[in-house]
C-alpha cells in the first residue's frame, strides 16, 4: 500500500471518522486561475493541454500550490471518450465543445466501435501516472468520466444543448438504438476508468451533468441504468485500498435515494437540495459531497464564510461529508475568494467531528 500523508478525503468518502471536513472544488484547475490561462495560451488550446501528460500534470497541480485542498483531480475532459471513438472533438473559441461527426441515426450508432483505451486514451493514463509521481503521496488523485447519458447528449447533439431535442427524439422514437449507444459508451467508460485506477487514480467520480433533464422514469431507464453498469464493472480496490466512487447527477433532488441504491460510496449534491434533506433521502448509506452555490464566490469574504458555515451546519455532525461547490467554479471568480472558502472549511469544520 502506498502511504498517503493526507487521506481525509478517502476516509470521508467511506463515511469513516475524520478530524475535519475535507475540501476540493469541481473545476479547481481552470480558467479562473491566471497561471492556467497562461499555460493554455502557450499550449494553443484545451485539448493540447489534456493530451500532453506533463502539461496536464502541471495544470492539475496549479490549484494545490495556492490552496489547502485535500485532493487533486485529473485534468482532462468527459469528451475524451467520444473523441477516441472517432467523432472529432474540437473547441470553438467561446462556444464550448463540438463534434465534427455527431452520431445521429441508428446506422451511425451501429457503426460505432468500442475503442482500445490503452491505444486511444493511453495519454490520460500517462497523465495519471505523472501526477501521482509529482503528488508524491501528499493528497489523493481523483479520476473521472462522464455518465453515458451526459456524454451521449454531446455525441448526438454534436455540441452543448439547451433542450436536448435530438437525443430526446431518439429516446422517444428509437429507445433501443439509444440504449445500444449508452451501452457502448458504458462499456468503454468501464475500461477507461479501470485504466485510470490501474494507473493510480485513488477515487473516481462520474459526472452526470444532464441526467436531470430527463423525466424521472427516463432518468432511471437511460441515465441511472447506464451508471449502474459502470458501478458494477469498476475495480473498487487497488494497491490495498478501497477506491471510493462518487456519482453526481446535477439537479438530482429526490432521485438521490435511487442513486444511493447503486452501490456507489458517495453522491455529489448541487445547491438546489440542502444537505440536511439529501442526508434524509440517503439515510446515511452513502457520503455526500457539496454543495455551496458557486455564485457565492462572487460575494464578499464575510458572505463566503457564512455560506461555508451554512453548508457545514446543514450537513450537521458526524462523518460522510466532503465539502465542494454544487457545480464547477466559474471563470470569473477571484482566486482569493476560493482561498477564503478553503480556509473557512479548515477553520469551521472540526467541531462537527468531535
Ligand atoms: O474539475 C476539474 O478541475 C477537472 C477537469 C474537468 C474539465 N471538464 C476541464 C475543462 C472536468 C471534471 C470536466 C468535466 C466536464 N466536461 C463536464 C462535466 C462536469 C460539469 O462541469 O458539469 C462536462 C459537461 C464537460 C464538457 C465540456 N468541456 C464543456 C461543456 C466545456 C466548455 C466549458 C466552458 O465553460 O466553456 C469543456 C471544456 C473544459 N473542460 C474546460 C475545462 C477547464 C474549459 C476549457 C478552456 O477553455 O480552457
Amino acid at each position: 500500500m502506498t502511504e498517503l500523508a493526507n487521506d481525509v478525503l478517502l476516509r470521508a468518502l467511506l463515511c469513516e471518522k475524520v478530524e475535519r471536513t475535507p475540501v476540493w472544488i469541481m473545476r479547481q484547475a481552470g480558467r479562473y486561475l491566471p497561471e492556467y490561462r497562461e499555460l493554455r495560451e502557450q499550449a494553443g488550446d484545451f485539448m493540447s493541454l489534456c493530451s500532453n501528460p506533463d502539461l496536464a500534470c502541471e495544470v492539475t497541480l496549479q490549484p494545490l500550490r495556492r490552496f489547502k485542498l485535500d485532493a487533486a483531480i485529473l485534468f482532462s475532459d468527459i469528451l475524451t471518450i467520444p473523441n477516441a471513438m472517432g467523432l472529432g472533438l474540437y473547441f470553438e473559441a467561446g462556444e464550448g465543445p463540438r463534434f465534427e461527426r455527431p452520431v445521429r441515426s441508428p446506422s451511425d450508432i451501429k457503426n460505432l466501435r468500442q475503442p482500445d483505451v490503452e491505444k486511444e486514451l493511453g495519454y490520460v493514463f500517462e497523465a495519471v501516472r505523472t501526477i501521482r509521481r509529482e503528488l508524491n503521496g501528499s493528497v489523493p488523485l481523483i479520476g473521472f468520466a462522464g455518465s453515458p447519458w451526459t456524454v451521449a447528449t454531446y455525441m448526438v447533439e454534436g455540441r452543448s444543448s439547451r433542450d436536448f431535442a435530438t437525443i430526446k427524439g431518439l429516446a422517444a422514437e428509437n429507445p433501443a438504438a439509444l440504449s445500444s449507444l449508452l451501452d457502448i459508451v458504458a462499456r468503454t467508460t468501464i475500461d477507461y476508468l479501470n485504466g485510470q485506477v490501474a494507473a493510480g487514480a485513488q477515487a473516481i467520480m462520474i459526472f452526470d451533468t444532464w441526467g436531470a433533464a430527463l423525466a424521472a422514469d427516463d432518468y432511471r431507464r437511460f441515465s441511472l441504468a447506464s451508471m449502474q453498469k459502470i458501478v458494477d464493472g469498476l475495480i473498487r480496490e487497488h494497491d490495498g485500498r478501497i477506491v471510493p466512487l462518487i456519482l453526481f447527477t446535477k439537479g438530482a433532488g429526490p432521485l438521490l435515494s435511487d442513486m444511493a441504491e447503486t452501490g456507489c460510496d458517495a453522491l455529489g449534491v448541487d445547491w438546489t437540495t440542502d444537505l440536511a434533506t439529501a442526508r434524509e433521502h440517503v439515510a446515511d448509506k452513502v457520503a455526500l459531497q457539496g454543495n455551496l452555490d458557486p455564485a457565492t464566490l462572487r460575494e464578499s469574504p464575510a458572505t463566503i464564510r457564512q455560506g461555508v458555515a451554512d453548508v457545514l451546519e446543514s450537513y450537521g455532525t458526524g462523518p460522510g461529508h466532503v465539502f465542494n461547490l454544487g457545480h464547477g467554479i466559474t471563470p470569473d471568480i477571484d482566486p482569493e475568494h476560493l482561498g477564503v472558502l478553503v480556509d473557512a472549511v479548515h477553520e469551521l469544520s472540526p467541531k462537527y467531528h468531535r
